[in-house]
């Protein structure tokens, strides 16, 4: 088989060119990073985890009217999807008060916020990601204030549309990441949620223990991150048929 071509080689994905003009082919590693990579990691099955919960949300974004640029899923660690331009934001979703936000404001981890705030990251990792208000995106031709109405409603969808989801399963969405691509249809651009919605990019609390199921496990050091994932997944029902290799040696009697 010809080999692929690698378009982008990302910290937790890798980009292929697809099949067909206007594709491409999301791979799903097992790096993880964290605080900009000066944190690294291989977690054996996250990128195969990453891949199935990312499918699931999107494929549930795209059935109740959220455009996405999912297409399918080709294999355990790949994804079809299409190619987009992705605006240079990270958009952020809050629902309590957590991470950055704690640490930026004082308020204690898990308070629950008045109302989900909304918050944007310039995406430039030489920079750290700094947090940007829309005066900046305006100012800086990142994107429309059209685009920014879109985004905004976007993200307030899925949020509520992820927070169900995890309320369902007995986790509470604390908090979330997503990105958003332009395609193009002739002439006319849409916005469609794009990257990954994944435990990477979330926060997942349990609701009973408030036990971290989300990449803060990593992040802080709190066990294992592929049995926080595979407990999203299980919950869920998308656990893979062979679930990922156990990350510790099991005693055999
Ligand atoms: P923060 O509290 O560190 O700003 O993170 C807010 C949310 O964004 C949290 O759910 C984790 C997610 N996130 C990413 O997906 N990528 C990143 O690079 C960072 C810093 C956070």
């Amino acid at each position: 088989m010809a080999r692929r071509k690698k378009i982008y080689e990302g910290k937790a994905k890798t980009l292929y060119e697809g099949p067909e003009p206007g594709t491409i082919v999301q791979y799903f590693k097992d790096d993880a990073t964290a605080f900009n990579a000066e944190k690294k990691d291989v977690i054996e099955g996250k990128g195969v985890l990453n891949n199935l919960l990312s499918e699931y949300f999107m494929l549930g974004l795209g059935q109740i009217g959220v455009p996405t640029h999912f297409l399918k899923r080709l294999n355990m660690r790949e994804q079809l999807v299409r190619s987009c331009e992705i605006v240079p934001l990270e958009v952020i979703v809050r629902n309590y008060a957590a991470g950055s936000m704690s640490k930026r404001l004082g308020i204690d981890e898990g308070t629950q916020l008045p109302r989900p705030i909304v918050e944007y990251c310039y995406k430039d990792d030489s920079l750290g990601d700094p947090l940007v208000t829309e005066e900046h995106i305006a100012a800086f031709g990142w994107a429309s204030q059209q685009d920014m109405d879109d985004i905004l409603s976007l993200a307030l969808r899925v949020n509520d549309f992820l927070s169900g989801m995890m309320l369902a399963v007995g986790i509470r969405l604390v908090d979330f990441k997503i990105e958003i691509g332009r395609v193009y249809d002739g002439d006319f651009q849409r916005l469609v949620v794009a990257d990954e919605i994944s435990p990477d990019s979330c926060r997942l609390w349990d609701i009973e223990s408030g036990q971290k199921l989300d990449k803060d496990v990593f992040r802080r050091d709190l066990g294992s991150l592929t049995d926080a994932y595979s407990e999203v997944a299980r919950r869920l029902g998308v656990m893979p048929n062979n679930p990922p290799a156990p990350s510790k040696p099991t005693l055999v009697n």
